[in-house]
């Protein structure tokens, strides 16, 4: 199965929780929350009280993408916000093992995620526990930037990866750059969980959500 996934980081900050009902209400089954905390990426975001508050307004999945130095410190304020996967960056973790273990024990699906440069091998060691990889398709921090085409072969490494160790249910995720000129390549490439931020928030949202479910 696909899922669109709305990253709120180029919605409407003043009225988010309205922006998340509205994509929600269009089709979108997944929204990405991406948390930043001005050192593993240069930007910051919002934390997990901003996520609590905006958990009432849809049963949608919420697929919070921590961009954060040692994740591990925060793993229970996410789960209690209401977060349903919870991805944490290779790059970020002194003990990757550790923290997927800690997410897994609080009842969360854990995800694991790469930035461009970092090789998609490392993620094997880690490929039979976790629910889901997510390939970044731009380096982390900002909405608005343009898909690293490379990024296609990542995905079908990984799901190649994932098939031969017989995770054939692993969600591969890809965030960064997803237009209506690429989603689809990216799906034949092997991804399942598409992140959309300014190609959903830009102009009308549920129109947005609507015309790239299409696409899938
Ligand atoms: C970037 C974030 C993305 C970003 C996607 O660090 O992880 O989720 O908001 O935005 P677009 O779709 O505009 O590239
Ligand atoms: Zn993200």
């Amino acid at each position: 199965m696909d899922y669109l996934a709305p990253s709120v980081l180029s919605a409407d900050f003043s009225t988010l929780g309205n922006e998340i009902a509205i994509v929600a209400a269009a089709g979108a089954e997944v929204i990405h929350l991406d948390v930043m905390d001005g050192s593993f990426v240069p930007n910051l975001s919002f934390g997990a009280p901003v996520i609590s508050s905006v958990r009432k307004v849809t049963a949608a999945l919420f697929d919070v993408h921590l961009m954060i130095q040692e994740p591990i410190r925060y793993l229970e304020d996410f789960k209690n916000a209401g977060a349903d996967i919870i991805t944490v960056h290779y790059e970020a973790c002194k003990n990757v093992e550790e923290t997927l273990a800690k997410i897994l024990s609080l009842g969360v699906r854990a995800g694991l995620a790469v930035s461009p440069d970092t090789p998609t091998d490392v993620i094997e060691p880690y490929i039979e526990t976790i629910d889901m990889v997510l390939i970044m398709s731009v380096y982390p921090g900002f909405g608005g930037q343009t898909f690293i085409e490379n990024s296609l072969d990542k995905i079908k490494s990984v799901r190649e990866m994932a098939d031969s160790l017989g995770r054939k249910d692993m969600w591969i995720e890809v965030d960064g750059g997803i237009d209506y000129g690429n989603i689809a390549k990216v799906k034949t490439a092997g991804a399942n969980v598409f992140v959309a931020g300014s190609a959903v928030f830009k102009g009308n949202p549920s129109v947005n959500v609507k015309k790239l479910r299409a696409l899938l």
